[in-house]
């Protein structure tokens, strides 16, 4: 007999290896599935080991290959592949999503369609076995290359843990679909402590960023952040420069959180006492999140000449906000 977790895994691995055959054997998934990913630069190998797929127009495709092989369909309505007895996607090219063993639980899929008004992804609902506030995509694949870097690569996307890859920088995740928790963080520092996250150079990237940062701190991990040109994304960067010039912007651009914040905020703040207090406040708030005390009192040291303030006052800052989480 088999559990009811267990046929979770077994309708995901069926789903996957359908839109695979999709993929590589049907007219429709060769003629606009794959030559999609090969307009992109995939290789097969690459789309073989991150189980790369196809989701054809048809929308009772899957949903009918279930039922023939007498698979449960309120199991696959639980995972999200289908819905009210029709595929959940379709006329998209297909991300599987697997966990730290390699078990498929769940799919991203990208619409080939231009039209604005068609959402770029839609992704599987959390169910049973996927929680995306626990998930990282593309870690079952990268976690031995982070162990051995000593390094984790944060990215935004898919594809651009799938280039990267492909290209032999391996050691990259993505925290898709939701912006960084906790729980992903945690799951990187078994592997390092070291995180560069190389964010989209736009303003929501930017954004998207900062936001995790301080959780990161938080763990006692270091972080370092990489802007990429604007416009630029780790896939298209890497694309348009090549893997060595690429190798090279993330090696020498990589800037300390701390810096990266401290060089932003004070470049906004005019020489405002008010504007300026505010900044330096944030960045202490930074800082204070550090559990290190030693640590703490280097970047506080180093700190101090850039935001023009009196190392104890800094010190005296930081402790109150250290106090006032305790
Ligand atoms: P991006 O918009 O940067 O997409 O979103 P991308 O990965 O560069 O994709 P391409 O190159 O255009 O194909 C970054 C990530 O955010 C999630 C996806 O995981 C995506 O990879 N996302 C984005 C969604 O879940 N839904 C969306 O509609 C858009
Ligand atoms: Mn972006
Ligand atoms: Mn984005
Ligand atoms: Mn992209
Ligand atoms: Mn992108």
């Amino acid at each position: 007999r088999i559990d009811a977790r267990e046929s979770l895994f077994i309708v995901n691995e069926f789903s996957k290896s359908h839109f695979s055959e999709n993929l590589f054997e049907s007219n429709e998934g060769k003629s606009v599935g794959m030559s999609y990913f090969k307009e992109r630069g995939f290789y097969e190998s690459t789309i073989k080991k991150f189980g790369l797929g196809y989701a054809v127009r048809d929308r009772s495709d899957l949903y009918e290959a279930l039922k023939s092989k007498q698979y449960n369909i309120e199991v696959a309505t639980k995972l999200g592949v289908v819905k009210e007895n029709r595929d959940f996607f379709n006329a998209r090219v297909m991300f599987s999503i697997h966990n730290l063993s390699g078990k498929v639980i769940g799919f991203g899929g990208r619409t080939l369609s231009k039209e604005k008004k068609i959402p770029k992804y839609i992704n599987s609902p959390e169910s049973e076995i996927y929680n995306k506030r626990k998930t990282l995509y593309g870690l079952y694949h990268a976690k031995n290359d982070i162990r051995k870097k000593d390094e984790c690569i944060l990215v935004e996307g898919y594809t651009d843990v799938i280039t990267l890859h492909q290209s032999g920088l391996e050691n990259v995740v993505a925290a898709s679909g939701t912006s960084l928790t906790e729980d992903q963080i945690r799951l990187i520092k078994r592997y390092s402590p070291n995180i560069k996250v190389l964010f989209d150079g736009d303003n929501a990237g930017v954004k998207a960023a900062l936001r995790g940062m301080d959780m990161i701190l938080a763990q006692d991990m270091n972080v370092k952040l990489v802007l990429l040109p604007e416009g630029e994304d780790p896939d298209s960067y890497l694309k348009k420069v090549g893997v060595d010039q690429f190798r090279t912007y993330a090696e020498t651009e990589a800037k300390d959180f701390i810096q990266f914040k401290t060089e932003m905020l004070m470049a906004e703040t005019a020489n405002d006492p008010i504007q300026k207090s505010i900044a330096v406040k944030s960045i202490i708030e930074s800082i204070s999140k550090i559990p290190d005390t030693l640590k703490r009192s280097l970047y506080i040291k180093q700190y101090s000449s850039i935001l023009e303030l009196d190392e104890s006052i800094l010190h005296r800052e930081s402790n109150e906000l250290i106090k006032g989480e305790m």
